[in-house]
């Protein structure tokens, strides 16, 4: 007989169960059948507090270790993730950090994905190594030979996107996990384009997950969060180490947002996933688009690891295309847009766009066509799909011409 589901136990539970019930409890005091909201930076002490380690992070004692509503996020994100424990921290950035301040040291030695989200481009091409002296390599993480190749005695981790910011490339979890514990190493993969149920990473091997939680898993574009998913002692480490110590927590009331917010995360998903896959259609049929890249098209580099690794559940939901001409006629094309917004950040309800120019070191491994025309990253929302296609066609005709005038 299969176990009987049951809201107290979440791995009892299918995901859309867990989104509703993790981390959830009737509140002792109120009676409350809801997680309450707690503000409160300090937590009563026992009789006898002497004994306490003043850095424990299990129970609530002061927020910077443990708040209670922070406890019962992470306990959520735990189950949504298939971790044994989560921390949650202030942004995704501040997650991305105290992974990479907590497991790589002086003089040691960490392989990174050659693209990635510009602030953790940043931390390995300038600040790690002038700071604390890591060693970084960058490599082709799509490729698991270069990645082995790049390997060193003294490499400690791994670095890698699902879905890389901003060029949509797929990196093989699994293939990539294999390498990194071949040679010693942990392997830690930023989920945020690709949260669960679309994938979970440490399913396929990755040691640590991590989220910018102000995307889709908040999802409403209000709260700021991020989060380390993994095994207990990795994630305890990072407790001490890099929150208790470093300070960057989440505070109380963006976790209870996010805790709300990602109630509804495997009903949005499945949204965003629809229309994304339609919406990149749509623009690659448009002879007045430059390019169109999205892991969904058949003509993405990594098309089928894309469906094989998210189990055909979608390809995300962030689309990178320009359209036909110069930054000028990019610019015209946003700004004749009347229901995407222009504005930076993804994974929210409303549909984002950002035109991105062709400067800066980091785009060096960038395919050729960001190179030559920049990218206009488009996070696909969740209005309603016809009005998102008449918006962007819309804006085509303005920006570009109709399509049989040209
Ligand atoms: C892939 C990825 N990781 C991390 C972050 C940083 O998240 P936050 O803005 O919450 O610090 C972002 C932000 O866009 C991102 O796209």
């Amino acid at each position: 007989m299969t176990a009987r589901p049951d809201k107290h136990d979440p791995s009892s539970l299918a995901f859309a169960s867990r989104a509703v019930h993790a981390g959830n409890r009737v509140d002792g005091g109120s009676g409350a059948i809801r997680t309450p909201l707690v503000m409160a930076n300090s937590y009563a002490l026992p009789a006898d507090p002497s004994q306490m380690s003043w850095s424990g992070t299990d129970v609530p004692l002061y927020t910077r270790n443990s708040g209670a509503t922070q406890l019962a996020l992470q306990e959520k994100l735990a189950a949504l993730d298939g971790g044994a424990d989560a921390v949650a921290l202030a942004s995704g950035v501040a997650a991305l950090h105290a992974v990479f301040f907590t497991f790589v040291g002086a003089g040691e030695h960490v392989v990174v994905s050659d693209v990635t989200y510009e602030a953790t481009w940043r931390l390995f091409a300038e600040l790690l190594p002038k700071k604390y002296g890591v060693e970084v390599s960058f490599v082709d993480s799509a490729d698991p030979a270069a990645v082995a190749g790049a390997m060193r005695a003294n490499t400690r981790l791994v670095h890698v996107e699902t879905i890389a910011n901003p060029t949509t490339k797929v990196t093989d979890i699994a293939a990539v996990a294999a390498v990194a514990h071949r040679g010693g190493a942990l392997l830690s993969v930023d989920s945020t384009f690709t949260p669960p149920p679309l994938y979970r990473p440490l399913a396929d091997g990755a040691d640590l997950v991590v989220h910018s939680l102000t995307k889709y898993v908040n999802g409403h574009g209000d709260a700021m969060g991020g989060a380390v998913v993994g095994a207990r002692d990795l994630v305890a480490r990072i407790k001490s180490e890099a929150m208790v110590d470093v300070g960057g927590v989440i505070s109380p009331f963006n976790a209870w947002l996010i805790l709300r917010g990602s109630v509804t995360l495997p009903l949005r998903l499945r949204q965003h996933l629809a229309t994304a896959q339609r919406l990149a259609e749509l623009l690659d049929r448009d002879p007045r688009t430059a390019f169109v890249t999205y892991p969904g098209l058949p003509s993405h580099p990594q098309h089928e690891l894309s469906a094989r690794q998210f189990g055909g559940r979608g390809h995300g939901a962030v689309i990178s295309f320009a359209v036909d001409g110069d930054p000028d006629a990019q610019n015209r094309f946003v700004a004749a847009l009347r229901v995407i917004t222009s504005a930076v950040s993804l994974g929210h309800d409303e549909s984002l766009i950002v035109h991105v120019g062709t400067s800066g070191p980091r785009v060096a491994a960038y395919p050729p066509q960001f190179r030559r025309y920049g990218h206009l990253r488009f996070s696909v929302g969740l209005e309603d799909p016809d009005d998102l296609a008449a918006d962007l066609l819309a804006a085509l005709d303005l920006a570009i011409g109709p399509v049989r005038a040209r």
